[in-house]
């Protein structure tokens, strides 16, 4: 296997909503959103078309990464510019083999190269832990609604940039999916039968549920 990181076309569109599709079905609830999301986030004006990026095996796109550009809302009521990435996707039979990793690694140089200095997003942290990400409350920022939220995860490009950003983090309009809208644009794809009560479904609702208010 030579897997080969590089940017997104247009043509690969289509390609790139399947991928998340099938990275995502049944991953967090019954069925998904991702690929919906992906569609609609290459419109969006906080999206960053310099760190959208697939992984390739032999011709076929495996995995996918796409960042937005949002911020902390400071407790000084400054906005601090960050990027959050998500989603990331690696189809299934191609998990575990480094390629998520090597997406996440890949851009974050470039993004540190464009000038950003910290990344934050929310994901289990057991993975994310592997890719240099830590407790947002490391740095005193919590989450929009100031909670500290254990997949609230951070990670400086620039050692100490978030040093001085205690605050709010601000994920982007962009997540809040429109679920009429999600299900009709799925009807572009073949059917999928969606289940429910998997492990990872589980570990979703747990790691939702792990968070205290910030004071
Ligand atoms: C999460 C994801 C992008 C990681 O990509 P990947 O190519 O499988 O990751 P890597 O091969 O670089 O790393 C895999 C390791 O991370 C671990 N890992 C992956 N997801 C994990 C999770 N949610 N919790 C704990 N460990 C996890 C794997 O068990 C594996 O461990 P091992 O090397 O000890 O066997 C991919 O598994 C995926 O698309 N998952 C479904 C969608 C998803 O959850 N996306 C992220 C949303 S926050």
């Amino acid at each position: 296997m030579n897997i080969i990181i590089r940017k997104e076309q247009e043509k690969d569109y289509k390609e790139v909503e399947t991928v998340t599709r099938e990275a995502f079905w049944n991953h967090h609830s019954p069925g998904c959103d991702e690929h919906y999301l992906v569609h609609i986030m290459r419109n969006s004006p906080a999206f960053v078309k310099e760190l959208d990026y697939v992984a390739v095996d032999d011709n076929r796109i495996v995995g996918n990464i796409m960042y937005i550009e949002t911020y902390i809302f400071g407790d000084d009521n400054k906005k601090y510019p960050v990027l959050c990435f998500g989603p990331v996707s690696v189809l299934p039979e191609y998990q575990g083999k480094g390629i998520g990793s090597k997406l996440i690694e890949h851009t974050k140089i470039i993004a540190k190269d464009l000038g950003y200095k910290a990344i934050l997003i929310f994901g289990d942290p057991e993975f994310y832990k592997r890719v240099g990400f830590v407790g947002a409350q490391t740095y005193s920022i919590g989450t929009w609604q100031n909670t500290y939220a254990v997949p609230l995860l951070a990670c400086e490009l620039v050692a100490g940039a978030l040093a001085e950003c205690k605050g709010r983090f601000f994920e982007g309009e962009i997540y809040e999916i429109d679920k009429e809208k999600s299900e009709a644009f799925d009807k572009n794809f073949a059917l999928k039968e969606k289940v429910s009560g998997l492990p990872s479904q589980k570990r979703f609702l747990e790691l939702v549920s792990m968070n205290k208010p910030r004071l």
